[in-house]
């Protein structure tokens, strides 16, 4: 197979991740003979100290022209202060307009032998295993209008959703289940928001095309205090852009650590692969990152924009050995234990794709 992936690393620990996964899919190509060119595009904070736009057009013109696009992170404190288009998170958002990837597949399990890396308690959370499906192109990210009274005074944002987007989104929502536990959870704010109220209307009316699956709808504040207090009843969770964003980083610190997220964005050309984190400017630079993240969301690019489904398979499980053989990155080493660099972790997990594939 040949296929052209772009790679982004951007801001803060961005470099140091997808250059783990960089390695990790160059020893993909090696081992089942693909052919894939791998090539770095600034973009966030990174682009902006070059003199470009937070998303340069040559960016964006590789973007639309690759098979998929693999990202590490974007934001610097540096840029905090900056107008909206100046911000290196504006890049992210255009990005993901651009190539139409509304879907965004943030899958969180809890790792065999990791349960205590949880501040959640281990009898809890054993054996979780969680899709959050969040919408990703619409919602208040980027309804209109937004901005300032002439004061400066007051701001607003608009939340609003056509039922064209949830319904494309409830689709994804509802395939996905169909193919684990069967069961949806919408999240909405139904008791509040308009934007919830048609929400939960259209999901419920997509539901009735998928009689295989249980669909449940939960307030999001609700969700927010089940997902640590007892999160195994959850199989699919289908949320707004918003939504999904903040309980996506609950569901991190659920399972261990927000490092190991994964995720794909796909509906659209190609797909953005990236880690739930951010750019964690405190530890850039240092070595100390967790790329599983990043590793894992290469083996999503490899399933979902590549369709290798056994090369995405050879990485996790990958990842599950060298977690269960005792390697731990900082975010996961308790007192006392044997901190993992991130490049450590990263030629750990390669060294066990070799077993894994054997005679190739
Ligand atoms: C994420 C991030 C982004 C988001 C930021 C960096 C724009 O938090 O992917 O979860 O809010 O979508
Ligand atoms: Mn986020």
């Amino acid at each position: 197979m040949r296929a052209t992936i772009v790679l982004l690393p951007g801001d803060g620990i961005g470099p140091e991740v997808v250059d783990a996964a960089a390695r990790v899919l160059s020893n993909v190509e090696l081992r089942f003979g693909h052919s894939f060119t791998l090539k770095s595009w600034p973009i966030g904070a990174d682009a902006l100290r070059r003199g470009d736009p937070p998303l340069p057009s040559s960016t964006l013109e590789a973007c639309l022209k690759s098979d998929a696009v693999l990202l590490g992170a974007v934001g610097d404190p540096e840029y905090n202060d900056v107008s909206r288009e100046q911000r290196p998170e504006t890049a992210l958002l255009e990005l993901r307009r651009a190539l139409g990837t509304f879907a965004n597949l943030r899958p969180a399990r809890v790792w065999p032998g990791l349960e205590s890396d949880s501040v959640v308690r281990a009898d809890v959370i054993r054996g979780l295993d969680l899709l959050i499906v969040r919408e990703l192109t619409g919602g208040i990210y980027f309804g209109e209008p937004r901005g300032r009274t002439d004061d400066g005074r007051e701001a607003f944002d608009t939340m609003r959703y056509s039922t064209t987007e949830i319904e494309r989104i409830a689709v994804v929502a509802f395939e996905s289940a169909r193919r684990r536990r069967k069961l949806v959870t919408s999240i909405d704010k139904a008791n509040v928001l308009e934007s919830s109220r048609l929400w939960r209307e259209v999901v419920t009316r997509v539901a009735l095309r998928f009689s295989d699956v249980r669909l449940q709808h939960q307030l999001v504040d609700s969700c927010a205090m089940l997902l640590v207090s007892n999160p195994g009843q959850f199989d699919v969770l289908l949320a707004s852009n918003l939504f999904g964003d903040i309980l996506s980083d609950e569901a991190g610190a659920v399972v261990g650590s927000l490092g190991l997220l994964p995720s794909a964005s796909i509906g659209g050309k190609g797909g953005i692969f990236e880690p739930v984190h951010g750019s964690a400017p405190d530890i850039a630079g240092s070595d100390r990152a967790n790329p599983v993240a990043t590793i894992a969301s290469a083996a999503l690019l490899l399933r979902y924009a590549l369709g290798a489904e056994t090369e995405a398979a050879t990485i996790e499980t990958a990842i599950g050995e060298a977690l269960n053989d005792g390697f731990r990155t900082a975010d996961l080493a308790s007192d006392g234990m044997a901190v993992t660099s991130c490049s450590q972790m990263t030629q750990a997990i390669i060294d066990r794709m070799g077993r894994n594939v054997g005679g190739h």
